[in-house]
C-alpha cells in the first residue's frame, strides 16, 4: 500500500505521500526496535487518515529552493517552467550569497539545527563528501530506482562528484571550468601565456575606455583556491593528488604561485583585487572596465545580457593563459540535492529531476551559459546558437581536462589552510616558497585527522 502511494505521484496524494515518506525516512535510519516500528506504523496510519482530506482537496505544496544570487535570470526561468508543468507545486527561491564559503557555512548551521526551511538546494562540487557524512542530505538511490531515473545520460566525472561511499547524494546541474574572457572588439588574438597576458593587459590599459588589464578572484575565499589551482597546474604543480597525497611542496607549484602573486600585485589588476570575488570581477567586466577576465562560463551570458551589460556582443572566450606546462582550468560545478529534513521530499524530487533533466539544463545553458552535465545537450542547436563557444574544442577539452579539487570530507579545512597562505603570499607576508611549505605541513596534519 505504502509503495503504491510512493510510486504513483498523483498530485492530490502528494501531501499524504510526503508525510508517509518522511516517516519512513526517519524510521529506517537505524536499528529501530520493533516497538518503534510499530509506533511508526500507527503514526503513518494516523497521518494518512489525517492528511487524506487535505490531499484530496489537491492543495498546492510550496517548496523552497536555495542557491546563490543569480544575476542571469536562469533560476526564475527554471521555476516558471517547472510550475507550468507541475501546477500543484509552487517553488520559492531563497537567495544565498554568491560566495560559496558563505553558503557552505549557512547550510552547515541550518542543517546542524535540523532546519526544514529548505527543500532543494544547489551544492558545490566540493561539498558532497562532507554533507553526506554529516547527514545533511537525502540519499537519492531510492528515488532513482522508484522512477527509473536514467543516470547513464550524465557525464561520468560529474556523477562521480555526486557519489560518496556507494550512494548518490545529488544530481549534477552544470559543470564549471575556469576560462579567459576577453574583449574581442579590442583584442585580435587572446594571450597564450601568463607573461603575454601581462604585456597585453598593460598595453590595452592605456586606452582611455579601459581601466584594468585583467580581473581575477583574489579575495581570501574558495574562488582564490580555484585561481591558484589553475596557476599551479599551468606550471606542472598540484596541491593533492588522486591518492590523497600532498604534492604542493614542489618547484613547479612554487613557480605557479609566484606567477599568481606577480599578477595579483601588478598594475594590470585593480589595487583592491584582494577584495574581488566573482561578483566584483564580473561587474567591472560588464561595465566595460577591463579587457581580460578569468571567470566561469556564466560570464559569457552575463556579458551578452543587454539589460545588464555595456559590452553585449563583444566577448570572446579562450583557454586560460599557459605557464611552462600549458594551460589549466579548475573544475567547478553545482549539483542539486534534497535536505534530509525536508517535509516535502517527493515534491522536492520532482523539482530536482526537472532542474537537472534535459529541459532544466537547457534553460540553464540558454540563460546562464552553464555547461550541461548531459553531454547530449552539447549538440542542441539552440544551446549552441546561444553559446557558440560550447562547440569549440578548447571548451570541451577544458571541461574534460579540468583540475579537480580534493574529494575529502574535511575539504573545507584543507581549503582554509590554502586560502590563508595564498592570501599571505599576495599581501607579501610570506614568500611563495614559505606559503607552499606551510600549506604542505598543515595540510598533511589535516589529512591525517
Ligand atoms: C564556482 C564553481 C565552484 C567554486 C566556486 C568558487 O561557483 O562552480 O565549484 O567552488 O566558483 O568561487
Amino acid at each position: 500500500m505504502i509503495w503504491f502511494l510512493l510510486t504513483d505521484p498523483v498530485p492530490a496524494f502528494l501531501h499524504i505521500k510526503e508525510k508517509i515518506y518522511a516517516k519512513i525516512q526517519s524510521a529506517k535510519g537505524g536499528l529501530m526496535s520493533i516497538y518503534k516500528k510499530f509506533a511508526a506504523g500507527i503514526t503513518v496510519l494516523l497521518l494518512f487518515l489525517a492528511c487524506s482530506r487535505e490531499g484530496a482537496n489537491g492543495d498546492i505544496i510550496t517548496i523552497t529552493y536555495s542557491h546563490s544570487v543569480d544575476p542571469t535570470g536562469a533560476t526564475a526561468a527554471l521555476i516558471k517552467a517547472f510550475e507550468k508543468k507541475h501546477p500543484h507545486i509552487k517553488v520559492k527561491f531563497l537567495e544565498k550569497p554568491s560566495d560559496t564559503g558563505m553558503q557552505h557555512d549557512f547550510y552547515v548551521t541550518a542543517f546542524n539545527g535540523k532546519s526544514d526551511e529548505i527543500d532543494v538546494l544547489d551544492i558545490d562540487v566540493i561539498w558532497p563528501p562532507e554533507f553526506s557524512q554529516a547527514g545533511y542530505l537525502l540519499p537519492l538511490n531510492r528515488f532513482i530506482a522508484k522512477d527509473d531515473f536514467d543516470i547513464s545520460i550524465y557525464n561520468q566525472g560529474a556523477l562521480d562528484a555526486a557519489a560518496f561511499r556507494g550512494k548518490i547524494w545529488a544530481i549534477p546541474k552544470f559543470i564549471d571550468a575556469g576560462l579567459l574572457f576577453y574583449r574581442k572588439d579590442i583584442v585580435k588574438k587572446p594571450p597564450r601565456s601568463w607573461d603575454e597576458l601581462i604585456k597585453m593587459g598593460r598595453k590595452y590599459q592605456q586606452r582611455p575606455d579601459i581601466k584594468y588589464g585583467y580581473l581575477m578572484q583574489a579575495k581570501q575565499y574558495e574562488g582564490l583556491v580555484c585561481n591558484a589551482v589553475e596557476f599551479v597546474a599551468s606550471y606542472g604543480g598540484g596541491f593533492i593528488n588522486g591518492k590523497g597525497e600532498i604534492i604542493i611542496d614542489s618547484k613547479e607549484s612554487i613557480k605557479g604561485l609566484q606567477k599568481l602573486v606577480e599578477i595579483a600585485t601588478s598594475d594590470i589588476v585593480p589595487a583592491n583585487i584582494n577584495n574581488f570575488t566573482e561578483v566584483e570581477s564580473h561587474t567591472a567586466y560588464i561595465q566595460g572596465q577591463a579587457v581580460f577576465i578569468r571567470n566561469w562560463p556564466y560570464q559569457y551570458a552575463l556579458a551578452n545580457n543587454k539589460r545588464q551589460s555595456k559590452i553585449a556582443g563583444k566577448t570572446g572566450v579562450a583557454p586560460l593563459p599557459a605557464g611552462d606546462a600549458g594551460s589549466a582550468a579548475a573544475l567547478g560545478g553545482w549539483l542539486c540535492a534534497i535536505n534530509k529534513y525536508s517535509r516535502h521530499p517527493l515534491a522536492a524530487w520532482e523539482f530536482l529531476q526537472f532542474v537537472t533533466g534535459m529541459q532544466g539544463q537547457k534553460i540553464s545553458a540558454l540563460k546562464s551559459s552553464s555547461p550541461p552535465t548531459i553531454p547530449a545537450l552539447f549538440k542542441d542547436k539552440d544551446i549552441l546558437q546561444a553559446n557558440p563557444f560550447f562547440a569549440e574544442k578548447g571548451l570541451q577539452h577544458g571541461l574534460s581536462a579540468a583540475v579537480a579539487r580534493p574529494k575529502a570530507a574535511n575539504y573545507q579545512e584543507i581549503s582554509d589552510i590554502i586560502q590563508i597562505h595564498l592570501s599571505k603570499a599576495i599581501s607579501g607576508e610570506e614568500t611563495a616558497a614559505e606559503a607552499v611549505d606551510k600549506m604542505a605541513r598543515q595540510m598533511k596534519k589535516a589529512m591525517r585527522r
